[in-house]
C-alpha cells in the first residue's frame, strides 16, 4: 500500500507538470507537441491508479510480554572490530543503547550486519573490543535461519512452549493472526515451508517474555499481512529493539535511529544517524547533490582559469554562452533530433504505463520484493522521461530560434 501511495503521489506530480507544459505551449510554436502530449496525458489519466489514501494500521492487540524491565543502560559496545581474512567489516565501532531505543542496522549486502548481530548476541567473537549488556537484560534473537525451532513439535506445541501460561484460545488467536487456521496448527514444524517457519518463529518471539530483541531481516520471508501484524506488535512494544533490515517501509515504521555500515575503498566506516531510514536516504541524497554541485563548480572554475590563461581574448565569453541546459543532458540525448526525442518520450511513457498497470497484477502486488522492483523501474523510467523531455525542450527552443 505504501508503495502504491508513493506511486500515486508521483503520478499526480507528473500529471501536474504535463498540464503546465500543455497550458504554456498549446498556442505557440510547439502547439503540435503540446497536442501530442495532451492526448497521451488523457490516456494516462484514464488508466491512472485510483489509490485510496493510506489505511489505518491494523488494529491488532498483541501485547508483547515484558518480563521485567531492563536497566536504563542496555548495551555498551566499545572499540569493536571484526574482519574475515583480508576483509575488514568494521573497526572502532561504538554503540550506547538505552532502554526503549529502536535501532535499525543498515548497509549493503556483505557489509557485516549479520556478523555484528551475532557478535552482540554472543554467538561470535570479535577481533577486538567489548560488548557489555546491562542489568536485567532478557535478550531474544530472531535469526535469519530460524535455528531455534524444534522441528519435531507441531505449531501449537511450539507456541505453547514459548508461553506455557497462555490459554489455548489465546494461542489459537495468535496462530490465526499469523495465518495458521483450524487444523494447520497440528502440522509438525519440520514439514513447513520457509515462509511458514518464519511465521512460527516470529509468533514464538512475540510470545516470549523479553525486554530486548535482536532481529536479522525479520520481514524476509513474511507476506505483507504478517509484516503488518509484526509492525503493530512492535509498535506497542516498549522494550529495546535492534534489527537488521533492507525493508524501507518496515524500517520506517519501526526504527527511529540507524547504525549505517559503509564499506569503502579506504576501509569500512560506520555512522549513527538520528532519524528514520527515509530521512537518512534524503540526507544521503542531499549530501550527494551537494558534492556533485561542488565538483561541477570546481570543474567550471578550472575551465575558466584555463581559458583565461591559454586562449585569445573573447573566447571565454563565447564559451560561457553555450546553453547550460543542453550541456547538462546526457550526450546520447543531445544527439537525437526533435522527432526522435518526441518518439522516445512517447515510448518511455508507454513503458511506464505498462509497468504501472502491473501493480494491479495480484502476483506482483502480493510480493513485496516485486513491488519494490517495479517501483524502482517506474522511478527509473520517470527519470528518463524527465531527461528526454528536457532534451526535447532544449532542442525545440533551439529550432524555434
Ligand atoms: N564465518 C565466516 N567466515 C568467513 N567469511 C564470513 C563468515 N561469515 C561471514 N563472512 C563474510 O563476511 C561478510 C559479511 O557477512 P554478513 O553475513 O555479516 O553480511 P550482511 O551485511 O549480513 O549481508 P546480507 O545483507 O547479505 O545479509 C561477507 O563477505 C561474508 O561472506
Ligand atoms: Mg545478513
Amino acid at each position: 500500500m505504501l508503495a502504491r501511495q508513493r506511486q500515486f503521489d508521483q503520478q499526480q506530480t507528473f500529471i501536474a507538470k504535463q498540464e503546465e507544459y500543455i497550458r504554456r505551449f498549446q498556442a505557440g510554436q510547439r502547439a503540435r507537441q503540446a497536442r501530442g502530449r495532451k492526448t497521451r496525458l488523457n490516456r494516462l489519466k484514464e488508466t491512472a491508479m485510483a489509490v485510496e489514501p493510506r489505511g489505518k494500521k491494523a488494529d491488532i492487540i498483541l501485547n508483547l510480554a515484558i518480563s521485567r524491565h531492563s536497566g536504563h543502560e542496555v548495551l555498551k559496545v566499545q572499540d569493536l572490530a571484526k574482519s574475515f581474512g583480508a576483509k575488514d567489516l568494521f573497526r572502532g565501532l561504538e554503540l550506547n543503547v538505552i532502554r526503549g531505543s529502536r535501532i535499525g542496522i543498515v548497509g549493503p549486502n556483505g557489509s557485516g550486519k549479520s556478523t555484528l548481530l551475532n557478535i552482540l548476541a554472543g554467538k561470535l567473537q570479535p577481533d577486538a573490543g567489548t560488548v557489555h549488556w546491562g542489568h536485567a537484560v532478557a535478550l531474544q534473537f530472531y535469526q535469519q535461519e530460524h535455528q531455534d525451532l524444534d522441528l519435531k513439535k507441531n505449531i501449537f506445541q511450539e507456541l505453547r512452549a514459548a508461553r506455557p501460561t497462555a490459554s489455548e484460545q489465546d494461542l489459537r488467536d495468535l496462530a490465526a493472526l499469523f495465518q495458521f487456521r483450524g487444523d494447520d496448527i497440528e502440522k509438525p514444524v519440520g514439514v513447513l515451508s520457509g515462509g511458514e517457519k518464519a511465521r512460527v518463529a516470529m509468533a514464538k518471539l512475540l510470545l516470549k517474555p523479553t525486554n530486548t530483541i535482536l532481529m536479522d531481516e525479520p520481514t524476509n520471508h513474511l507476506d505483507m499481512d504478517t509484516c503488518r501484524v509484526v509492525e503493530a506488535a512492535l509498535d506497542s512494544y516498549d522494550g529495546t529493539l535492534i534489527l537488521v533490515s533492507h525493508d524501507r517501509y518496515f524500517l520506517d515504521s519501526v526504527c527511529d535511529q540507524l547504525l549505517v555500515l559503509e564499506p569503502g575503498d579506504q576501509g569500512p566506516t560506520w555512522r549513527l544517524f538520528d532519524g528514520s531510514y527515509s530521512e537518512y536516504l534524503d540526507f544521503k541524497h542531499a549530501e550527494k547533490a551537494k558534492a556533485s554541485a561542488q565538483e561541477r563548480q570546481r570543474r567550471e572554475n578550472d575551465n575558466s582559469a584555463r581559458q583565461r590563461g591559454g586562449s585569445a581574448p573573447g573566447s571565454a565569453k563565447k564559451n560561457s554562452a553555450t546553453k547550460p541546459t543542453a550541456r547538462k543532458l546526457p550526450l546520447h540525448l543531445q544527439k537525437l533530433t526533435l522527432d526522435q526525442l518526441e518518439k522516445l518520450v512517447h515510448d518511455l511513457e508507454d513503458e511506464l504505463k505498462l509497468r504501472e498497470e502491473s501493480f494491479a497484477d495480484a502476483a506482483i502486488a502480493s510480493d513485496r520484493k516485486r513491488v519494490a522492483e517495479v517501483t524502482r523501474q517506474c522511478d527509473e523510467l520517470r527519470k528518463k522521461i524527465g531527461e528526454s523531455m528536457s532534451a526535447w525542450e532544449a532542442k525545440a527552443a533551439e529550432s524555434a530560434k
